[in-house]
């Protein structure tokens, strides 16, 4: 009777080995198991993640689509240039500048109900070409203008480390500027007249970023050698602050700004970071007034204080990652924005 028990026992439990290795067997070696994704679970959060599709890489400057999520920890959308996929986007990112005169090279199969088409310019007002038909074409705008759906725009960090010392670089000129070509007698525009005005009075650093190949290098390092910056804008306009003046704020250098009113600026950075051209009424004051910070250290380091319990973000130097950020926020942008928006005229918008 006991060796009965015991023979059933083995007949068991061989039988359940034998089902174990059936099972270990179908799951891990049976041919339909390579077509498993290897992360099931990070493929289907993927696949809900909303699509943005990137119609025009801008200029020609392409990227790693990973990029938004190495440089930004910006992981909420699927970006991809792969216009196949169009009719599955959430959002279609189009770079104004790469629209053709005759809008011939606009998506042309019809737009999704969920569809929301994103006007991406990055320009300045003035120099935005006119293309006919496009102005109730979007559904959001991106550009470096504040009251964009998505605006671009380096804003400082609040400082987790506020143990951490701003030391400052070591300081060899007192104001300098790096511009990309020769001619600076003969130009015309706002911030070649304030330089001629300003050399009058004060030495100026310059230095030539087209013909100084050793510049590109030590291009940050140059910008901290000086204790002033000349952040001069191309052109000004509402909002048009550019790396210029992020560039010395990063180098650890007082930024002297001409462009858009100082309350532009005291939207993004503190006040106390920065001088304005417009805050002396003419350019002997201003001068006065550098001369007095070169004399007196703790004055010039006032300018500094900020620095306790902010920080300043570098922007992307790489040439390819010109548009990068701006892509990226959108791609942050549509993954936590869904509303219905219809702009009913670009051009009267971009003319306020
Ligand atoms: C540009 O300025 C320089 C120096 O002031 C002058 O010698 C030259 O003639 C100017 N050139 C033109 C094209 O105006
Ligand atoms: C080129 O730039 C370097 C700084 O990187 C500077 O020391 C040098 O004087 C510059 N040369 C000219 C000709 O401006
Ligand atoms: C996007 O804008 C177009 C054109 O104004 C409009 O027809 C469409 O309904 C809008 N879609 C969304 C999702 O906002």
């Amino acid at each position: 009777m006991a060796s009965f028990n015991i023979l059933a026992v083995v007949v068991m439990l061989a039988g359940l080995i034998v089902l174990f290795l059936m099972f270990y067997k179908s799951s891990f070696t049976s041919p339909k198991c390579h077509l498993r994704p290897s992360n099931p679970v990070k493929v289907a959060k993927d696949a809900a993640k909303p699509v943005l599709l990137l119609w025009f890489w801008p200029e020609g400057k392409t990227f790693d689509l990973q990029d938004c999520k190495k440089l930004w920890e910006i992981d909420g959308c699927h970006l991809t240039d792969d216009k196949s996929l169009y009719s599955k986007a959430q959002a279609v990112l189009l770079f104004h500048n790469a629209i053709r005169d005759d809008r011939s090279n606009l998506p042309t199969s019809p737009r999704a109900r969920f569809q929301r088409w994103i006007w991406f310019n990055m320009d300045s007002p003035n120099n935005i070409r006119k293309i006919e038909g496009i102005e109730a074409l979007f559904n959001l705008t991106l550009s470096y203008r504040r009251d964009a759906d998505i605006y671009v725009r380096w804003k400082l960090m609040i400082k987790k480390n506020i143990n951490e010392d701003f030391v400052l670089p070591k300081k060899e000129r007192l104001l300098c500027w790096i511009v990309d070509s020769y001619g600076l007698q003969n130009k015309t525009g706002d911030k070649y007249n304030y330089y001629r005005e300003l050399i009058k009075h004060i030495e100026v650093d310059v230095f030539y970023s087209r013909s100084n190949s050793s510049l590109k290098e030590n291009y940050f390092q140059t910008i901290s050698s000086c204790k002033f910056y000349l952040s001069f804008e191309d052109s000004i306009y509402r909002d048009g602050i550019t790396e210029k003046f992020n560039e010395p704020l990063v180098a650890g250098t007082v930024p002297i700004a001409l462009g858009p009113p100082r309350l532009d600026y005291e939207y993004f950075v503190p006040g106390s970071s920065f001088i304005h051209v417009n805050d002396f009424p003419d350019v002997a004051k201003l001068v006065e007034h550098l001369e007095t910070l070169d004399k007196d250290n703790a004055a010039y380091m006032q300018y500094f204080e900020w620095r306790r319990f902010y920080k300043v973000r570098q922007h992307p130097v790489e040439e390819k990652h010109m548009f990068a950020h701006a892509i990226c926020q959108a791609c942050h942008y549509i993954s936590i924005r869904k509303e219905y928006r219809a702009i009913p005229d670009l051009y009267k918008w971009i003319s306020q």
